[in-house]
């Protein structure tokens, strides 16, 4: 008989990744001054309040997330899927860094189809600081893994809940680091209380999403160039003549406004596109989509990111 029949507290699962929140720093004042990834996921919840509820806790990795690769975002992606397969456990909660978190969040929003949360928590504050930001989170955290109906791959940072799809780093040092642009978050949580303000951000499920993380071996080389002023097509023809084994299958390009490129920059993505290379635009805006505006060479990947549209093109190509 699963617990949730017996009327047991359903257990959340929490994988740690590293990242500032697992940060330590020989001076509590310093806030910058740190090393990422120090405390293990058991230590950082050994300092919750007790709560009904029971956590399993299992370190994935231990890394600060500028250095995230492939094997990290796979591991995780099984676990959370394995996990999430169980009737007993109601949600995932990752611990992970600030650096990367909306492209870990974004691959997890892409592979995982479950009715049950996986929320990703971070901190810009070390664990050793003076007034560390990582237990409020995780608190947070706590509160929206355990909201009834919550589901989907949600980030949730300085009481501000967002959502895989549209949640970016957008500042350097606040605690509120992240935002969700145009759309806004989906949830805020309020001394513990979640008020939902839109729709969760849930795919349906389909049974699959531990044989879609298994299948994908490994992802094929997608680079990202940006356009800027004085930019030309350098790069990207260095790019072409790599050798066949590490050369790019795809090529995102993060132009500029409404995703133009400039044209010595153009015709060198043209160029690649016409040696087999994927080619996609995007803006280096940190909000609004490209939108259509007549014929342009280059498919535009719409509301994503540069990073966004990265992990989207490789996994397009590798058939996921
Ligand atoms: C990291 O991304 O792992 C380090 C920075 C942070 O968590 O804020």
């Amino acid at each position: 008989m699963s617990l949730k029949k017996e009327g047991v507290a359903r257990r959340v699962v929490v994988l740690g990744t590293g990242g500032t929140i697992a940060g330590s720093a020989p001076n509590a004042r310093d806030n910058l001054g740190y090393r990422a990834a120090c405390l293990t996921v058991e230590e950082l919840l050994a300092h919750l309040p007790p709560d009904a509820c029971p956590l399993h806790a299992e370190q994935v990795a231990q890394i600060d997330s500028k250095d995230m690769e492939f094997g990290v975002w796979k591991a995780l992606a099984l676990r959370c899927a394995h996990w999430l397969a169980q009737d007993d456990v109601q949600g995932v909660i990752v611990t992970h860094g600030t650096d990367t978190l909306e492209e870990t969040a974004y691959f997890l929003h892409r592979l995982l189809a479950w009715r049950k949360p996986v929320v990703l928590v971070s901190a810009m504050r070390p664990a050793t600081a003076l007034a560390p930001d990582g237990p409020q989170n995780l608190r947070d955290a706590m509160a929206l893994v355990r909201t009834p109906g919550a589901c989907g791959v949600l980030v949730v940072c300085a009481g501000r809940v967002h959502g895989a799809q549209d949640v970016r780093k957008e500042h350097t040092y606040r605690l509120d680091a992240f935002g969700s642009g145009d759309a806004g978050p989906v949830a805020y949580v309020e001394e513990g209380a979640v008020r939902q303000v839109r729709g969760w951000p849930c795919a349906a499920p389909d049974g699959r999403s531990l044989e879609r993380v298994a299948r994908i071996t490994e992802l094929p080389r997608v680079d990202i160039v940006l356009s800027h002023a004085g930019a030309d097509g350098r790069i990207v023809r260095a790019l072409l003549a790599q050798a066949p084994s590490v050369r790019p299958q795809g090529v995102v390009v993060a132009g500029t406004g409404n995703g133009s490129i400039h044209s010595a920059l153009l015709a060198a993505l043209e160029q690649a596109q016409a040696e087999n290379v994927r080619v996609w635009r995007t803006t280096r805006c940190a909000y609004g989509p490209v939108l259509p505006a007549g014929e342009h060479p280059l498919p535009a990947a719409r509301e994503l990111s540069p990073v966004k549209a990265r992990i989207e093109l490789m996994l397009e190509l590798a058939g996921a």
